[in-house]
């Protein structure tokens, strides 16, 4: 047991310094390296979305940190944007990979952990996708032990004894409040809730999209999740006994998970729950697992569409706006179960009904983040396209059709000009 200011006298100018993700940052950790920022040089700072503080990106810090973010939170996005941190594109299945074959040599890992049990082992609580393996990796890990970290089940265990620096906390995770859904988003989850079975298992990626969804399905029976994260709607479905998890062909009785984000009645469910099981992304989101669940649906947002299924997630044009994640992974994955439900729901339209996110081509820049070989069901408030199969003339009639009113017939008229109609 030390302080963090003599935890972090370990790191040294040069090194690569993971820092733990999601709603399991160490902010008392982070504070510590950025008060020895004056004695630092080039310390590389590589992490997913992470909910806390990135104190790091401030400008004065320049020379002293150089962030690296593998999926952009809104938090580093601004320095994202103006070159003053780095975004590294890559599949969530894929991080653990990057650190396991040393293409990403972490020096020192940051992370924050449940208190031990009886036998010495923490567990990573709220985030352990990518962070377990992270830490795993590492030459030196310093942890913090929150007494608020929940202790989480399933592969999320790290022994004491691995620890080199341990600093004792005791502060409230950060929360998502969640917000009333908009009309639109009501009516794409009921949309989506109407293609969902009986025992169907779930992920739900990330955006507004997932709550609107949870909110449509309380008329289902026995639905599972496999997902890289949850949040507070899965546990009211959860005491509502619409999901039980009972009818899962993997980890059946299990809601499988890469990390949680929600408030504290979420962080107080999953506490030592062992209908919980959270694991690293490599086991979450590889696509193999994930279609070893039978009717497997997979929901994730997206920021545009062109009318050949081409499917933006990640940026604005050419600004970078959040990252791949675990997307790809689970399209693919839904596409491989037996009766799975590849599926990508978007407003119709972004800033106020002046833009359409169905576009004839994506704008100059746009990242695609579902290619349209992969694409197989895009879900408006206006309806559902069915694209997997279909030609390019089809596809464009499909997203037109799901396109807001307004847009229909500019959107025709540049399908006619690219030869697509
Ligand atoms: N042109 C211009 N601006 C656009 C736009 C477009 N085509 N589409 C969206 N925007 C703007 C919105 O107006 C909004 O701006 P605001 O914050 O000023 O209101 C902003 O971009 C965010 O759009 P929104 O649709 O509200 O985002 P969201 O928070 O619901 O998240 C994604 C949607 C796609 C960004 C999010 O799901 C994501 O990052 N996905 C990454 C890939 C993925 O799905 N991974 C799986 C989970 S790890």
């Amino acid at each position: 047991m030390t302080d963090a200011s003599t935890a972090l006298s370990c790191i040294e100018s040069g090194n690569l310094v993971y820092v733990g993700g999601g709603a399991g940052g160490p902010s008392v950790l982070i504070d510590a390296l950025c008060a020895r920022a004056p004695e630092l040089r080039d310390v590389q700072l590589i992490h997913i979305l992470t909910f806390i503080g990135a104190p790091y990106v401030d400008p004065k810090y320049e020379g002293s940190f150089r962030d690296n973010s593998l999926f952009i939170g809104h938090n580093v996005r601004k320095a994202v944007q103006e070159g003053r941190a780095d975004f590294t594109p890559i599949f969530l299945s894929e991080i653990p990979g990057l650190f396991q074959r040393k293409i990403l040599p972490i020096d020192v890992a940051l992370v924050s952990l449940s208190p031990p049990d009886e036998h010495g082992f923490c567990s990573y609580g709220v985030e352990v996708g990518t962070t377990k393996p992270a830490a795993d990796s590492a030459r030196v890990i310093i942890a913090e032990v929150n007494k608020k970290m929940p202790r989480t089940l399933g592969d999320s265990f790290i022994h004491v004894s691995r620890l080199t620096h341990v600093v004792e906390t005791d502060y409230p995770l950060p929360e998502a409040i969640q917000g009333k859904s908009s009309d639109e988003y009501m009516r794409i989850g009921q949309h989506i809730a109407g293609m969902i079975p009986n025992g169907a298992t779930l992920q739900m990626g990330i955006g507004s999209l997932p709550d609107a969804v949870l909110e449509n399905l309380g008329s289902h029976k026995d639905l599972g999740i496999h997902t890289e994260l949850f949040s507070d709607g899965v546990v009211t479905l959860f005491e509502q006994g619409i999901i039980t998890c009972s009818r899962k062909t993997f980890h059946p009785g299990k809601m499988v998970a890469g990390f949680l984000f929600g408030s504290q009645r979420l962080y107080s469910f999953v506490d030592n729950n062992p209908i919980v099981e959270l694991h690293p992304t490599e086991y979450v989101n590889d696509p193999y697992n994930i279609a070893l669940n039978d009717n497997m649906v997979a929901i994730n947002a997206a920021l545009q569409i062109d009318l050949t299924g081409q499917v933006c997630a990640d940026s604005i044009g050419p600004v970078f706006y959040s990252g791949v994640g675990g997307q790809l992974d689970f399209i693919r994955g839904a596409a491989r179960s037996k009766g799975g439900l590849p599926l990508i729901a978007l407003p119709a339209t972004a800033k106020g009904d002046t833009i359409s996110r169905i576009s004839p081509l994506l704008p100059e820049g746009s990242g695609v983040t579902t290619t349209r070989n992969d694409v197989h069901y895009i879900v408006t408030e206006y309806g559902v396209a069915s694209l997997y199969g279909k030609t390019i003339r089809q596809r464009a009639q499909a997203l037109i059709h799901i396109a807001h009113p307004k847009f229909r017939d500019e959107l025709t008229h540049a399908a006619h000009k690219l030869g697509y109609l």
